[in-house]
């Protein structure tokens, strides 16, 4: 299960959308989950998928902190743990668990590590101005005809911007450019994943991208650094070929609420720009790299590339194996 995207801490959804007495359904990476709040609110969340007959879980009801199934009304809480099993108070219900996911919220986003049954999960890393209480934060969530590897590899794309974006961002980058400039871009590992600054003609005070990769699939741009006015472009597998783009902007200044739909419109029409590239390109998942034309400008994707093909595309975790009825 997960294949291609296992064993990996992974955004999934914007928190706010898990509300209180109501189970939701998300698809990760071909695998649907059912997020729901306890009796204190925590997040938990299983496979969507009772161990009973395979009902939907997500069509049950919350009920008492725990998720209970709309066919049979077992229930079942935050750990998978069976804790009720109508007409059958003989019931061994140890025997009867569903599938638990690790699951943080962390940053107001949902996060479930794909590996159900993993002996050792580590914990997330997450950038801190995700999580700074002095920053202003607004974001938006939006689904993409794509595979998730082309839109990652969009946003590590530094090149693209003065052209695709030339009436939004990429403006600021367009006057430096002559017939014969040169851009450079580095990619220096971190424990997070890489920094990969590009910069003009060799002039490091110009750079025109200052961006971030967080393993496996998030985007940092900064877009003023010493203001942490940045945009964090999550890109999560849903199901093969859509992805969800979780899209979040934050910022020191202008930081009244009022101001939220101002930033995300903005951030919206300069993802919108991407949208119809990366919907179009084929084959649909990033292939090996000797099967498209590169040049030195490609650093960044081709390591991502790398990345993608010596570490995920070969991942699955093991389904859990679920017990018998007694
Ligand atoms: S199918 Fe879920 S309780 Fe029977
Ligand atoms: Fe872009």
């Amino acid at each position: 299960m997960f294949d291609g995207f296992a064993h990996v801490w992974t955004p999934v959804t914007l928190a706010g959308r898990l509300k209180r007495n109501r189970p939701l359904a998300v698809t990760l990476a071909g695998e649907k989950l059912v997020f729901f709040r306890d009796a204190s609110g925590t997040a938990s969340a299983l496979l969507d998928r009772c161990p009973h007959r395979g009902v939907a879980l997500s069509l049950g009801a919350v009920k008492d902190g725990c998720l209970e199934c709309p066919f049979h009304a077992w229930r079942f809480d935050g750990a998978g743990a069976c804790v009720s099993v109508p007409l059958n108070p003989d019931a061994k219900r140890e025997r009867l668990f569903a599938t638990a996911l690790p699951t943080r919220e962390l940053a107001g986003l949902l996060w479930v590590y794909t590996a159900p049954t993993a002996p050792s999960v580590p914990e997330p890393l997450v950038p801190e101005t995700l999580t700074r209480a002095d920053l202003a934060r607004t974001g938006f969530e939006v689904t993409w005809k794509a595979h998730w590897t082309r839109a990652m590899e969009n946003m590590l794309d530094s090149p693209h911007v003065p052209f695709l974006h030339r009436n939004t961002i990429g403006r600021f980058v367009r006057p430096y450019l002559k017939p014969d400039t040169r851009m450079d871009i580095e990619w220096n590992e971190t424990p997070f994943g890489a920094v990969l600054p590009a910069f003009l003609d060799g002039d490091r005070s110009r750079e025109s991208g200052n961006l971030e990769f967080w393993k496996p699939n998030m985007m940092v741009l900064n877009i003023m650094p010493d203001q942490k006015f940045r945009i964090h472009a999550l890109c999560v597998p849903a199901e093969e070929n859509h992805v969800r783009m979780i899209v979040i902007g934050t910022r020191n200044f202008a930081k009244l609420a009022l101001l939220n739909p101002f930033f995300n419109w903005s951030n919206k029409r300069i993802t919108e720009e991407d949208r119809a590239v990366v919907e179009s390109s084929w084959p649909t998942r990033v292939p090996p790299p000797a099967e498209e034309r590169s040049v030195r400008t490609d650093k960044a994707t081709l390591q991502f590339r790398r990345y993608f093909f010596e570490v995920l595309a070969s991942s699955r975790a093991e389904a859990p194996t679920l017990a018998l009825p007694p």
